[in-house]
């Protein structure tokens, strides 16, 4: 008998734009579309069960177990460096990870580079990668402030239409890496549950090259 899947979809607009790769390859769960506060919902005969997570914690669903497999964007994967496996690009939430700061931004070489970002591995590794020092700032969300108000000289940040950084007079400055949603699996549950994991890989991988 098939072993039920457990699938940490990422909330929002990207999460709600995977059910329907699953749902079109086979795994539906209508459930999941009716306005509620729900968080679980499982489709025992097509041998799934899909739970919504905050998208940056799909990773550490997926690393422990609790989720046999996730949807989780590469940003998450460089920053986080869960152990998991990873298996297909989903060709879907595409954006890239890049400094962005004032059009008169000029480096100061004398000094550290402030950075503010959510993203502090991936930053640290793009500036060591250039031999440049800096001091990274955390910040959780609205990055493109601290440039404005001095906090910091640059940010590294998604972008993806770019309109954030427009309306608030900054620019790319460089692109560091492209990103995308991938499909994710727990490694012990790769092994015991290889059936069905490599099938629904299989499924999703056919719909997205259709989409
Ligand atoms: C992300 C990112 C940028 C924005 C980029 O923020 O941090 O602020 O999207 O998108 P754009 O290029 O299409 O404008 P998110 O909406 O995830 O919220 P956050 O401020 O909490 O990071």
């Amino acid at each position: 008998m098939n072993q039920i899947i457990n699938i940490a979809l990422p909330k929002g607009r990207l999460g709600e734009k995977v059910y329907n790769i699953f749902e079109m390859a086979g795994y539906p769960c209508p459930s999941i579309k009716e306005d509620s506060r729900k968080l679980i919902f499982e489709n025992s005969e097509a041998g799934i069960r899909y739970f919504w997570v905050k998208p940056s914690d799909v990773a550490i669903y997926v690393e422990r177990g609790a989720a046999d497999i996730g949807v989780a964007g590469k940003d998450i994967l460089l920053e986080y460096s869960p152990d998991i496996y990873e298996l297909l690009d989903m060709n879907m939430g595409k954006c890239r990870m890049a400094v962005a700061g004032k059009s008169t931004f000029r480096d100061n070489t004398q000094r550290p580079l402030k950075v503010a970002t959510k993203f502090s591995n991936i930053a640290q590794e793009y500036y060591s990668s250039l031999g440049r020092d800096i001091d990274i700032i955390k910040l959780q969300g609205s990055i493109e402030i601290a440039p404005i108000l001095g906090l910091s000289d640059v940010i590294v940040d998604i972008v993806e239409t770019g309109t954030t950084l427009r309306e608030n007079n900054l620019e790319v400055l460089e692109t560091i890496v492209p990103i995308s949603a991938r499909l994710i699996s727990n490694k012990v549950s790769f092994k015991f549950k290889n059936n069905e994991i490599e099938t629904i890989v299989n499924k999703i991988g056919k719909v997205i090259k259709e989409v």
